[in-house]
């Protein structure tokens, strides 16, 4: 059906002005792994990291997300791909603004980060790998919603019921099981930091 859309890309001002403006290259640094594997935490304190040195940024989170833009979404697989198209179209947005965004969602299967990628651009995706063993995530039980799948309240949770896809070749892979959050931080800063400076 002929849907009588006109989009006018190509006359809107050009992302590097806006890059120059800020000084900085924009990337949607995508953060994949299990509930309670510390996504949030490492892209809230890589934010604040960038921030100190003067970069621009975005943080948009599972948790947050999912209160106002994509209320209405369940966590049934369908409804997890539409939550990851319509965020990758908002990040999409964001980056060609010059902002570099920390995307925080589970985006638990190779496919779902793959239309992620197609829709944000390949150049400007940046997947980030936030590894923490099952039997760790489980065993701090942050928000404590592993035991309420584990006892049946939660159905189709990651991990437990429904499935995760682990990254077959992030750019990086972070063990947030096995190092400090100022390490892994610092590993993070230091490997994007040539992505994103400008000359
Ligand atoms: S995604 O799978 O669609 O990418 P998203 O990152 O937005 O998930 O949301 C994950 C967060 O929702 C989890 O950290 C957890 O707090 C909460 N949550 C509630 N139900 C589920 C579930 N069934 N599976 C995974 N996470 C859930």
């Amino acid at each position: 059906m002929e849907k009588h859309i006109y989009p006018i890309f190509d006359r809107l001002l050009q992302r590097g002005a806006k890059e120059k403006m800020i000084g900085q290259h924009s990337k949607a640094l995508w953060f994949t792994g299990l509930s309670g594997s510390g996504k949030s935490t490492v892209a809230e304190n890589l934010e604040a990291r960038l921030h100190a040195n003067g970069f621009l940024t975005q943080v948009l989170d599972g948790d947050n997300i999912r209160n106002g833009l994509n209320s209405n979404l369940t966590f049934a697989p369908e409804d997890r791909v539409e939550n990851i198209r319509r965020i990758s179209e908002v990040t999409k947005l964001f980056v060609h603004c010059g902002i570099i965004t920390l995307n925080s969602f589970i985006s638990p299967t190779v496919e779902m980060r793959q239309m992620a990628k197609d829709i944000i651009g390949e150049d400007n995706f940046v997947e980030v790998f936030i590894n923490a063993s099952l039997e760790s995530c489980e065993a701090r039980d942050v928000k404590g919603l592993y035991a309420k799948a584990r006892s049946g309240e939660i159905k189709g949770f990651t991990g437990i019921d429904a499935p995760y896809e682990a990254p077959p070749a992030p750019a990086i892979e972070l063990r947030t099981d096995q190092m400090s959050i100022e390490e892994t931080v610092d590993k993070l800063y230091n490997y994007i930091l040539p992505l994103i400076k400008s000359e």
